[in-house]
């Protein structure tokens, strides 16, 4: 594996790439590995002839007064897991080599944004938005793998990659959960051990929401305010909101039909977690 974190080291293995005519799998990531992460790796790894994975903690994602400072962090060990995973090369780079300052340039999605986690978030999606630009341009035609557990982030960057038109396939892949449904993230390593049984409320709450539908409900009230009693039953969680939406516009619908997703956030101790499920197939 090569390691690099100069722009300047990715163009050249992307031209070697070219010359050798080789598809390119993309997954970037801020580090902190867990298997959501790996289960991208390795699909890139099967679907591509080289792969590229990024460790970047993104500055101009995080809002003051969020987690950058804190975010969890461990190179050492993401370095020998994309190695033993068998990516091609990582890049790593620096706040300075990916950003000149002052920054001049953003790129921002109308009506995705704002809502549900932009409306917590303001900045978040136009920070994600801007450095997924930037990767695309740094790494130029592949295919780009990110997790639907940021649901809201994956509509996002296939929006931005069709409407700015880069050559880039953007591929969605199931959320990877533990055994009693939490769905991994590297904010889980905030929870304490009560904190983190409480967090299964999320997942607990999707699932019953899609077995629910499955068995014919279709009013969106009726399942969020389902959802609800769930989560105000675990005194650690308290929900930032659970909305119902049609799955690429994200506009919230009243009636739930094929296509719909629901999606939760809520605060655990220290973490904000976020989760979705297709209530058609549920929590699996
Ligand atoms: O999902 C993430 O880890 C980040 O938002 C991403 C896509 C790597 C951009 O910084």
């Amino acid at each position: 594996m090569r390691l690099v974190t100069q722009v300047s080291e990715v163009h050249e293995f992307i031209d070697e790439c070219r010359v050798q005519k080789s598809t390119v799998g993309l997954v970037p990531t801020m580090g902190f590995l867990h298997e959501g992460h790996t289960s991208l790796m390795q699909r890139a790894g099967k679907e591509n002839d080289k792969t590229i994975a990024t460790i970047f903690v993104n500055p101009l994602q995080f809002a003051a007064g969020e987690d950058l400072s804190s975010y969890p962090q461990n190179l050492e060990k993401d370095i020998s897991e994309c190695e033993a995973i068998g990516i091609d090369l990582l890049f790593t780079p620096s706040s300075e080599e990916m950003y000149s300052q002052p920054i001049l340039t953003s790129v921002q999605i109308d009506q995705l944004m704002n809502s549900l986690e932009g409306a917590s978030r303001p900045t978040h999606f136009s920070g994600v938005a801007t450095v997924v630009a930037k990767l695309f341009n740094i790494v130029g035609p592949c295919n780009a793998y990110f997790g639907e557990k940021d649901w809201q982030q994956l509509q996002v960057i296939s929006t931005m990659a069709r409407d700015l038109s880069f050559r880039v396939k953007v591929l969605g892949c199931p959320t990877v959960r533990q055994s009693d449904g939490l769905a991994l993230s590297s904010r889980n390593a905030y929870l304490s051990l009560e904190e983190r049984k409480a967090a299964t409320a999320l997942s607990r709450s999707l699932q019953i929401a899609s077995e629910n539908v499955q068995a014919g409900e279709t009013s969106a009230v009726v399942i969020k305010s389902q959802i609800v009693d769930e989560i105000t039953d675990e005194a650690l969680v308290t929900l930032d909101y659970v909305e119902i939406v049609e799955g690429s516009s994200l506009i919230t619908i009243d009636q739930i039909s094929k296509g719909a997703r629901i999606l939760i956030a809520a605060k655990v101790g220290k973490a904000r977690l976020i989760d979705n499920v297709d209530p058609y197939f549920g929590i699996k």
